[in-house]
C-alpha cells in the first residue's frame, strides 16, 4: 500500500475546495462561526477540517471511503489484521475490548496496574475478574511487570477466563513478557489484551521493546495521541487473528458503536492519519531521536548528585522484561525529597513540566518532539536543585510509596456492585464493609478498591495514607478527598 498517502486528509482537503454552501453540523460553518477571540490567538484554517460525514468524507461507523483507506494504512502498517480508529480515547477502546472478550459472569483475568478504564469495561460488560498481581520494583516503589509464570498459576486455577488483559509498557515504560504470556493465554484458549496505551511507537526502533501484536496478542489499543504526534484522545485498536474466539472478533468492531460517539470529531481522525503517515515514512528517525535525547538525559543525571534515574539493569527483576527507554523515572530521594516535592520545584521554579509523579520520582516522557534544549533544560534544573538543595537526612519511610495491598476480597462483580443500592458512610468507617464504588490513588490513578470488593484493614491503611497526604482521589465525591464512600446497603 502507498503509505505516503493520507486519505481522510486529502478527502477532507478536496471538499473544502469545493467551497460547499454548508448545511450540515457543526454549526461554525469551518470556521466563521468560531469566536474571534478564539482565532485571534490560533488562526482559522484548523477549524475548516473541523467537518462531519459527508458523501466526500465517509462515515466512522460505517467506514467505506477516506476512513477505511487511512484505516486499512494503520493495519497494514501495525502488521494487524484490523484496525479501528478511536475517538474516545483508549480508554473506550480498552471497554470494547474487555466487553468483546468476556460476556456477563464469564471470567477474565485482569492484571492489577490495569488502568481504571479496565474496570470500566467490567462494569458494561459484567465479567467476572481474577486478577494477577504484577511484581514490585522495590528500589523505585514502582510497580514491575506480570510474568508467564503467574499468568500459568492463575490459568491453572482459572482454565476457563476467556481472556488475560494487561498494561504493556505501563505508564513508567515497564514491559511484561508478552510473547511467552501470549503462549500461555492461547493454550488455555483465551485471548490476550494488550493495553498499549503507552506504547504506539514501540514498533519502529530496534532499540525499543517488542510491539504487542510483534509478540503475540490478539487484541491492543494505543493512545496515538500520547507519544506519536496524535491529538489527544486519538487512539487505535487493532485486532490480529490467532484462531481463538472468532465470536469475539466480531463483537469488538460492534462494540466499538457502544462506546465512542456518533459525531467523531475529523480533527481527531486525521491527526491519527496523518500520525500514521510520519510514523511509516520517518518512524524509525524520529525514534532514534526520542532514545538518543532521553539516553543522554539519563546518563547526565545519573551523573548528579543526589539524583538517580532508572536504567536497564532493572530488567529482568519484579517481572520486567524490557524498559522503554524514551521514559525517564527520576528520583531525588537522596536528598530527601518525594516524587512529589521534586514535580513542584521543577515546575514552580524552573518551568520544567513533567508527566506524573509518586511518592518516590517523576516521571518525564522523552518523544521525538522534544529537542535539545528541553533536555538542557530538565538536566540543568536537576543540577541546580542538587547543588542548592539543602540536603536532608532522608526519611525512608516518608520518602516510600506504600506497600500495595493484598488483593481484597471481591464479593461481587464490579457491574453488580454498581448497580446495587448504595449508600454513602465516612471513610474512618469503611473498614470491612463493600465498596460500591472504585477508588484510584492519583497518581497513578490505578485502582486500590474495584466496586464490589470488601474494603479490608491493610486496603484501607494503603489508601488513608494517599488521603492524609492530601493525594487526589479519582472515583471518589466531588472534590476528590475521600471524606465519605459509596458502599453497598446490606440491608
Ligand atoms: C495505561 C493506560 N491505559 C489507558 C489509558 C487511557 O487512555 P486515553 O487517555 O487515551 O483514554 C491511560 C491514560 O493515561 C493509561 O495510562
Amino acid at each position: 500500500m502507498d503509505q505516503n498517502r493520507t486519505p481522510l486528509l486529502e478527502a477532507i482537503t478536496d471538499f473544502i475546495e469545493t467551497k460547499p454552501a454548508y448545511f450540515r453540523i457543526p454549526g461554525h460553518r469551518m470556521a466563521k462561526g468560531i469566536s474571534k477571540r478564539w482565532t485571534d490567538k490560533v488562526g482559522t484554517d484548523i477549524f475548516a477540517y473541523d467537518v462531519t460525514e459527508t458523501p466526500a468524507t465517509d462515515d466512522l461507523h460505517s467506514p467505506e471511503g477516506a476512513i477505511s483507506e487511512a484505516q486499512e494504512l494503520l493495519r497494514e502498517l501495525y502488521g494487524a489484521d484490523k484496525s479501528f480508529f478511536l475517538v474516545n480515547g483508549s480508554t473506550c477502546g480498552n471497554e470494547a475490548m474487555i466487553m468483546s472478550a468476556a460476556l456477563e459472569g464469564e471470567k477474565i483475568m485482569i492484571a492489577r496496574n490495569a488502568h481504571k478504564s479496565a474496570m470500566m469495561g467490567l462494569i458494561i460488560s459484567g465479567a467476572e475478574p481474577v486478577y494477577v498481581m504484577p511484581g514490585v520494583i522495590g528500589q523505585w516503589g514502582i510497580q514491575g511487570g506480570i510474568t508467564a509464570k503467574e499468568v500459568r498459576k492463575c490459568f491453572a486455577e482459572n482454565p476457563d477466563c476467556k481472556a488475560l488483559f494487561l498494561v504493556s509498557p505501563s505508564y513508567y515504560g515497564v514491559c511484561s513478557e508478552l510473547e511467552e504470556i501470549s503462549k500461555v493465554c492461547h493454550a488455555y484458549g483465551a485471548l490476550l489484551l494488550v493495553d498499549e496505551a503507552h506504547g504506539g511507537h514501540v514498533y519502529f526502533h530496534a532499540g525499543l521493546p517488542q510491539g504487542a501484536l510483534e509478540a503475540g496478542a490478539d487484541m491492543c489499543v494505543q493512545s496515538m495521541h500520547k507519544v506519536t504526534g496524535a491529538l489527544t484522545q486519538s487512539s487505535v485498536l487493532h485486532l490480529k487473528y490467532h484462531g481463538i474466539n472468532q465470536e469475539a472478533y466480531d463483537r469488538a468492531a460492534q462494540n466499538l458503536h457502544l462506546v465512542q460517539s456518533t459525531s467523531p470529531n475529523y480533527l481527531l481522525m486525521t491527526s491519527l492519519d496523518c500520525a500514521r503517515y510520519e510514523l511509516a515514512l520517518h518512524g524509525t528517525d524520529m525514534m532514534s531521536k526520542a532514545l538518543r535525547l532521553a539516553e543522554q538525559t539519563r546518563n547526565q543525571i545519573n551523573a548528579i548528585s543526589g539524583f538517580q534515574c532508572m536504567a536497564s539493569d532493572e530488567i529482568g527483576r519484579a517481572g520486567v522484561h524490557e524498559l522503554d527507554g524514551t521514559r525517564l523515572v527520576i528520583s531525588a530521594k537522596e536528598l530527601g525529597l518525594t516524587g512529589f516535592e521534586l514535580d513542584a520545584l521543577l515546575f514552580e521554579k524552573y518551568a520544567v513540566n513533567v508527566e506524573l509523579s509518586d511518592y518516590q520520582n517523576v516521571l518525564a516522557i522523552v518523544t521525538y518532539a522534544n529537542d535539545e534544549a528541553d533536555m538542557d533544560r530538565l538536566a540543568d534544573a536537576c543540577r541546580s536543585i542538587s547543588e542548592t538543595y539543602v540536603r536532608r537526612k532522608t526519611d525512608s519511610g516518608r520518602a516510600l510509596l506504600p506497600e500495595f495491598p493484598m488483593l481484597p476480597q471481591q464479593v461481587m462483580t464490579p457491574r453488580k456492585a454498581y448497580f446495587s443500592k448504595t449508600k454513602m458512610i465516612r471513610w474512618e468507617d469503611a473498614v470491612d464493609k463493600i465498596s460500591g464504588q472504585m477508588i484510584a490513588p492519583y497518581p497513578p490513578g490505578i485502582p486500590a478498591i474495584y466496586p464490589g470488593e470488601r474494603i479490608s484493614r491493610q486496603v484501607w491503611e494503603y489508601v488513608e495514607r494517599f488521603r492524609k497526604d492530601g493525594r487526589h482521589m479519582h472515583g471518589t465525591d466531588k472534590d476528590g478527598k475521600l471524606e465519605k464512600i459509596k458502599i453497598i446497603d446490606e440491608l
